[in-house]
């Protein structure tokens, strides 16, 4: 079909693993399996104006951010269309012009990658549909995905949610390397609504970039036994969710945390991105879940920050400790209340 000119707005999440991806294969294949709770208020905003034009040599396009001009975005929005032009032969058949926001402050050290990324790839998926039209929603959701993380890897766990899981797994219904599916086994309502307080430790830029990151697994001396604990944490999850079992989930995720951080320990070069307060906050954690049998429990991205997650049902009692407790270690006492989402949606 002919399609001449039009916009299309995304909104699309952020996600917070529970297993780790760390490590990949060419072609941004994952070295290991991991999932992710969706989030909800952490959100990228992208909308997409597209104009027909005769085929060019380049891409062309145009960039804001938060409303300005941003051509420092640019290089890694090229290396995004060289990647996957091969899926969308129409990219330099128009002049875009792409406006994007986050909910969140920028420089808070929160990652927008993921968020972005999905974003984008959404509001490029919507124009393929209008030039393809009668594709079914699941090829929709996972050919967004599958573009997502040609973008960056964990972005593709940001199209739908509440559990998303990525990788191949053999335990893990549809699971694959290439897309981020809903994870489709039984969910017990202790995981409903879960709750994520981000605690802003450490705004300033990330020391270790992911693609750097991943490629410190390369040659590191307990990559294949991590990839294959990464499998089997999948499965052990698999059960806690089933089950309910909530103190049993915290021990898979804060071992996932402090592994992700080990690895980096142990790499060539090596890195050691928790701050001094992010080891208060973690130890203030294990005092309170001693003190109070409640089941708040960390987790960790590539960075200070610290991830708090507990269930709905405990947020009074939680929160009113974070506040009172963890605020002072974090940067002017920045924090982000954020809960698990449905996923993507179209404005
Ligand atoms: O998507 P990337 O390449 O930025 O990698 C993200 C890696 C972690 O956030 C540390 C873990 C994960 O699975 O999200």
């Amino acid at each position: 079909k002919e399609v001449g000119s039009g916009k299309v707005t995304w909104q699309s999440p952020s996600n917070i693993a529970l297993v780790k991806y760390w490590g990949k294969r060419e072609n941004q294949i994952p070295a290991n399996p991991s999932i992710s709770f969706t989030l909800d208020t952490c959100r990228t905003t992208t909308s997409l104006d597209f104009q027909k034009k005769e085929k060019g040599t380049d891409f062309d396009f145009e960039l804001f951010f938060e409303n300005e001009k941003k051509e420092s975005f640019k290089p890694k929005i090229i290396k995004f269309f060289e990647r996957v032009e091969e899926y969308l032969p129409f990219l330099k058949e128009y002049k875009f012009t792409i406006q994007t926001s986050n909910s969140f402050p920028h420089s808070s050290g929160i990652a927008s990658s993921a968020s972005g990324m999905s974003a984008l790839a959404l509001c490029l998926m919507n124009l393929e549909k209008q030039l393809n039209p009668g594709m079914s929603e699941e090829y929709f959701n996972r050919k967004a995905s599958f573009l997502a993380r040609l973008g960056s890897g964990s972005a593709c766990r940001s199209i739908k949610g509440n559990l998303v899981a990525w990788g191949e797994h053999k335990n893990i219904a549809e699971s694959s390397d290439l897309y981020g599916v809903e994870f489709q086994h039984p969910v017990h309502e202790n995981f409903r609504n879960y709750q994520d307080t981000i605690l802003l430790v450490d705004k300033g830029e990330k020391q270790v970039s992911s693609t750097l990151g991943h490629d410190l697994m390369n040659g590191h001396p307990y990559a294949e036994r991590r990839f294959q604990q990464a499998h089997e944490n999948l499965d052990l999850l698999k059960g806690i969710f089933e089950k309910g079992d909530l103190s049993a989930f915290t021990k898979v995720v804060e071992s996932e945390a402090l592994t992700l951080h080990a690895m980096m320990m142990t790499s060539q070069p090596y890195f050691l991105l928790m701050k001094p307060n992010t080891l208060e906050i973690i130890n203030k954690v294990f005092d309170f879940r001693e003190r109070t049998g409640l089941h708040l429990c960390f987790t960790l991205d590539a960075g200070a920050n610290v991830h708090l997650l507990y269930p709905e049902t405990e947020k009074e009692e939680t929160l009113e400790f974070i506040k009172a407790n963890l605020l002072q270690y974090c940067q002017n006492e920045q924090y982000i209340t954020d809960r698990v989402g449905k996923g993507a949606k179209k404005l």
